[in-house]
């Protein structure tokens, strides 16, 4: 995800809009700017890829005495990663930053044009800064513009703009994406998290939601919620958890909420990367990964087929390049990978593309491999993960393969108006269920304790809760290191059964709304025959041994997000109390780029 910095004062301002940027890195981009205003003159540099990119683009900038700045490291989600279309973003007199995504940038866009604007760039954040010329058109007041600017915009947003016209200011703005404002002896600097700051600064001030302002050198004291600031830098970029993997997933409510930006409303979706007509003719969806990736492919499979009601056939890109596959030009080949470099999934890519297949990505970055080998893609928009055990991504897969659904679903006209909006409200509620309670966490926090020995474990789910035991399981064994496996759990009675032992550890998933008897009734199987059980539900199995209970779900997909966040906090929590390394577990790499 996009990151931003910014100062005031009179140190080098290139040096230390840099350094901020590079404290940045690890929230993941593909192209970086700065922009720097001193003495009357304001010069922007961008470059694609690495931040030495951009320092050898100004390695002979130097600007003396009092100035401000913006910098930016960008992840791309509208228009590709190209320079033009780094930030700042740029109009006639004024450089804007921004992270988030702008909801309404097209019809504001179209306003602009008729006004005369020309845009360069394929970016919703351009938007932004001309606008704030615009409104500058009919007032001297940089504050009101900006203003005027924000009230605009629908979305999600932190921004920072500086502007000729006001050399000694930063107009600032905060809604769903992080900013901060920190001041030290040398000035007073901004950041989408305080560890571009540490080091410059002693104080901070972290934005609300809704904080719109202008900064000057002089300003800082007067804002509310002044704290110290945290020095150190490890903790600062885990935001004070205590491993990548704990952070992902509690941002996961924040991610699928970008996932949805934009793209699907009461009305429907919008899936503006997919060309018209692109699902025409089409009789059959293949989706392709590996590992998590599949996991949510094969949940989406129920999705598609109950929504859309289109036959959906779901294979493990390992297993698929071997297996002379029949493939015919009526179906589609979707891949899913996080990270867009998976050598099976990209080489069943390839294979299927060869056979004249259209294809489609879903995957969480661009530029990445598969984005540049797919026909069509959809993002994610899960920001880098950096826990190797996929969390968020799962998350936003999931979440893009249900909009999906309802996309091609409304194509065939089988959704009404009514349908239309029970699926967005649904959506809606499924994100809200993905908020990390720490009633839940504690709850798992304690019960983990329990579930460290045995000899195995057995996550059982049916239909579109199956792949989630699977992927219970996998997040198990990936972290903790202990036998886990996913079963549906209809099938448990036709052998794994006979294992069932005091110390045959069941993790069941049991929802209110999809088939909840049915999998009680295999509970009580198990149970019968001694296994010790956990069940994940928002009511009590009488047969359980242990409950974790989600919050009541209005229907299934609320709870299949609610329940997901469970079985990761789950292998969290045994893995922290096992000792071991959560986001870097032994054997196990990030993106596998080997077959
Ligand atoms: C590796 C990772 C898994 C991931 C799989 C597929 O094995 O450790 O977490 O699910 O690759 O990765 P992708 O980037 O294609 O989703």
């Amino acid at each position: 995800m996009c990151g931003i910095v910014g100062y005031i004062g009179s140190n080098e301002k290139k040096e230390i809009l840099i350094n901020g940027l590079k404290e940045l890195e690890y929230r993941g981009y593909d192209s970086a700017g700065i922009a720097v205003l001193s003495a009357g003159e304001l010069k922007t540099f961008r470059a694609v890829g690495k931040i030495c990119n951009l320092e050898n683009k100004c390695a002979d900038f130097i600007s003396k005495g009092f100035g401000i700045g913006i910098g930016h490291t960008r992840w791309a989600t509208h228009g590709k990663p190209t320079e033009i279309n780094a930030h700042p973003q740029i109009a006639h007199f004024s450089n804007v930053v921004h992270n988030g995504i702008i909801e309404n940038y097209q019809e504001i866009k179209k306003d602009l044009e008729q006004k005369g604007h020309c845009f360069l760039s394929q970016t919703d954040t351009e938007v932004i800064v001309r606008l704030f010329e615009e409104f500058l058109k009919d007032t001297e007041d940089g504050f009101e513009a900006f203003r005027q600017t924000i009230a605009t915009l629908r979305g999600a947003y932190a921004i920072l703009l500086i502007s000729v016209k006001y050399p000694d200011k930063i107009f600032y703005a905060k809604n769903g994406s992080p900013l901060i404002i920190a001041k030290g002896n040398d000035g007073v600097y901004f950041g989408s998290s305080d560890a571009c700051v540490i080091g410059y600064a002693d104080k901070v001030v972290y934005l609300k939601d809704g904080d719109v302002g202008c900064m000057d050198i002089h300003s800082f004291e007067s804002l509310e919620n002044i704290r110290p600031l945290e020095q150190n830098k490890a903790f600062a970029q885990k935001d004070g958890f205590r491993y990548f993997m704990e952070k992902e997933i509690y941002e996961q409510h924040k991610v699928l909420l970008e996932t949805m930006m934009g793209r699907v409303n009461e009305d429907g979706v919008a899936l503006e990367s997919v060309p018209d007509g692109f699902f025409e003719g089409v009789d059959e969806l293949i989706i392709c990964a590996c590992g998590t990736s599949y996991h949510a492919g094969m949940s989406g499979k129920y999705v598609l087929e109950r929504i859309a009601k289109i036959r959906t056939n779901v294979v493990m890109a390992s297993e698929f390049r071997y297996a002379n596959s029949v493939m015919r030009k009526s179906e589609i080949f979707i891949v899913i990978s996080q990270s867009g470099e998976t050598a099976d999934t990209l080489e069943a890519l390839k294979l299927a593309k060869a056979n004249g297949l259209k294809t489609l990505a879903i995957c969480n970055v661009d530029n990445s491999s598969i984005v540049r080998e797919s026909d069509a893609v959809i993002l994610t928009r899960a920001g880098i993960e950096k826990g190797v055990a996929s969390t968020k991504a799962f998350a936003t897969q999931m979440m893009v393969l249900w909009m999906l659904g309802v996309y091609i679903a409304t194509q065939k006209n089988l959704l009404n108006k009514n349908d239309l909006e029970n699926q967005f409200t649904s959506m809606v509620r499924s994100v809200k269920a993905t908020e990390v309670s720490p009633k839940l966490h504690e709850r798992l926090k304690r019960l983990s304790k329990r579930y460290l020995h045995g000899h195995g474990f057995f996550f059982i789910g049916r239909d579109v809760f199956y792949p989630l035991a699977l992927e219970g399981a996998l997040k198990l064994k990936e972290v903790s290191y202990l036998h886990a496996e996913g079963y549906p759990s209809g099938e448990m009675k036709h052998g794994p059964i006979a294992l069932a032992d005091s110390l045959l550890f069941t993790i069941a998933l049991v929802p209110r709304h999809l088939l909840g008897d049915k999998i009680k009734s295999n509970v009580e199987e198990l149970s019968a025959r001694d296994s010790t059980i956990c069940v994940i539900s928002s009511e009590e199995v009488e047969t359980a041994d242990d409950m974790v209970y989600i919050d009541p779900a209005q229907d299934y997909m609320e709870e299949f997000f609610s329940m997901m966040v469970a079985l990761q906090l789950l292998a969290l929590e045994v893995a922290i109390k096992l000792g071991n390394d959560v986001d870097m577990p032994r054997n196990l790499a990030k993106s596998v780029t080997v077959e």
